[in-house]
């Protein structure tokens, strides 16, 4: 497919911009302390939006720092955040990712994640199957609660937001933490952890990531048993029917 492979090389072009800044960006707050963008992000995020516009000059592109006036009724819609996991960026220079999902008329065509650093590429294209590394990874499927591990934010234990589901939680193997949501999902799709929750996510820190865990048989849901279409500010749970269904039900 012509437009997934033009994708896949703009997401690695995207990665080597950010490899050659990472010793040299600057940055400041957005709206507080913890919510940080540098200069990396937005460089990213306009030439990814410059080459799709080049190229597919119909598309739409609702991206986090500059794209977020989005047209709604375009057939060709892209999803992108130029750097998923910003603070792991600045602060360990590691562990964040390029998360970039294509849609046509609301539907999922193909999402991509790629670790900028590991350098591990993630992506499926809907009805043919999610790629670890290009190696198809198979159909995930559900273990008891007891043996899974859960990811999610220490922050939405400590601000309460997961209170309803922490009796579940609580019998959990044990929990995991990464700080970079579109990567955190990949997880749950490669089978290195089972229950992913988060209270509050942006479509481009899960579109991508979310089309990819479909792909392997999980479900992606809100805490209220609502199918999540990627377009949406929600709360994001992913992982198979059952786990759903025995801490959210
Ligand atoms: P970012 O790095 O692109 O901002 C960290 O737990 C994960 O959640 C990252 O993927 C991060 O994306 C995202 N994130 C950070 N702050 C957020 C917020 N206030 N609301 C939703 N998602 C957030
Ligand atoms: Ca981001």
């Amino acid at each position: 497919m012509d437009k997934f492979n033009f994708a896949v090389n703009l997401v690695r072009e995207a990665q080597l911009i950010i490899k050659d800044k990472k010793d040299k960006f600057t940055y400041h707050k957005k709206t507080n302390n913890s919510d940080l963008v540098t200069d990396v992000d937005i460089l990213v995020e306009d030439f990814i939006s410059r080459k799709i516009k080049e190229r597919y000059n119909k598309d739409s592109i609702l991206g986090e720092e500059r794209n977020k006036s989005f047209n709604e009724d375009s057939f060709n819609q892209w999803i992108l955040d130029p750097i998923d996991g910003t603070l792991n960026f600045i602060h360990q220079g590691e562990n964040f990712a390029i998360s970039l999902a294509y849609y046509e008329k609301k539907k999922p065509i193909f999402g991509i994640v790629l670790d900028v650093i590991s350098d591990d590429l993630y992506y499926a294209i809907k009805g043919e199957g999610a790629f670890y590394n290009d190696n198809k990874l198979e159909i995930q499927t559900s273990k008891p609660l007891v043996d899974s591990i859960v990811i999610t934010s220490h922050r939405w234990i400590m601000d309460g937001c997961l209170e309803k589901f922490l009796d579940k939680i609580k019998s959990v193997r044990h929990l995991r933490y990464y700080g970079v949501a579109s990567l955190e999902i990949c997880y749950i799709a490669r089978g290195l952890a089972d229950l992913y929750i988060s209270a509050k996510l942006f479509p481009w820190d899960y579109a991508a990531a979310m089309i990819i865990a479909k792909e392997v048989g999980l479900v992606a849901k809100n805490f209220k048993n609502k199918n999540l279409d990627g377009f949406i500010e929600s709360e994001v749970v992913i992982t198979s029917e059952e786990i759903y269904e025995e801490v959210f039900n």
